[in-house]
């Protein structure tokens, strides 16, 4: 028989898939039948756990006992993929800068606009940290708040710091609309993310864990973070 791949030889017949047989149906049925067995979530519990096999997520969430916080430059998609890990994980996501807004009363924008930006990294800071303090959660936070010294002590010692890292043309294809960002309010905004990114390198390198997004869909970022997770609290 040509080699196949060992995940796939150990799809023996068995109580889920008693009519897969590779020798009988051909390569090409073996391959809609993985296909099949894939989205039905039957070939995860059958394949040996590899780097691109998907950890225990019941198993992953039980190990998590604080915010998992996301971290990474405007545009990185720390509210979309945020969003979506909660959901696979059934945490509760907060959005530091949607906190910020709710209690100010006002965006985002205006909190730079008419109290500076000073102002704006301490209710950061006290958003992050009334987050921190709540349990489980993931947390979506500002681009520059582990810029800030107290925030990211705070986010090192009390979270778990993940950071979504992109290119600045990444991060500017993903970037909507300008108009909510006060910093990229410049004649050459990806200039201006260049030079941020360079400048709070370091600050992201304080993450636990790094997770390159630049080639990745929403689904595979998320997929990519469960995994790093499982392997940095070594649950699988
Ligand atoms: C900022 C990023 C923004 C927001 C504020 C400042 C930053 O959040 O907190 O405009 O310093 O990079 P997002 O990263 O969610 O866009």
């Amino acid at each position: 028989m040509e080699s196949l791949p060992a995940a796939w030889l150990c799809l023996k017949p068995g109580r889920h898939h008693s009519r897969f047989d590779i020798r009988r149906s051909g390569k090409i049925a073996a391959l809609a039948q993985l296909r099949a067995l894939a989205m039905s979530g039957i070939m995860h519990a059958a394949m040996p756990n590899s780097h691109s096999s998907m950890p225990d997520i019941a198993a992953l969430a039980r190990a998590i006992d604080r915010p998992l916080a996301l971290v990474g430059m405007m545009g990185s998609g720390k509210s979309l993929v945020g969003r979506r890990l909660a959901q696979r994980l059934d945490l509760p996501f907060i959005d530091s800068d949607a906190e910020i807004e709710k209690s100010a009363g006002i965006t985002i924008t205006e909190i730079f606009e008419l109290a500076g930006e000073e102002k704006f990294r301490t209710l950061e800071r006290n958003a992050i940290s009334d987050a921190a303090d709540s349990g489980p959660s993931v947390l979506s936070t500002g681009g520059g708040s582990i810029c800030t010294p107290e925030t990211a002590a705070l986010l090192c010692d009390r979270t778990i710091v993940i950071w979504l890292q992109a290119k600045p043309d990444t991060l500017l294809s993903r970037i909507g609309s300008i108009s909510s960002r006060p910093l990229l309010h410049t004649d050459d905004p990806l200039a201006t993310l260049r030079d941020l990114a360079e400048r709070r390198a370091a600050d992201y390198g304080k993450a636990h864990i790094t997770v390159t997004t630049d080639q990745l869909s929403a689904a595979a970022a998320v997929a990519a973070v469960l995994r790093a997770l499982d392997s940095h609290l070594a649950v699988s």
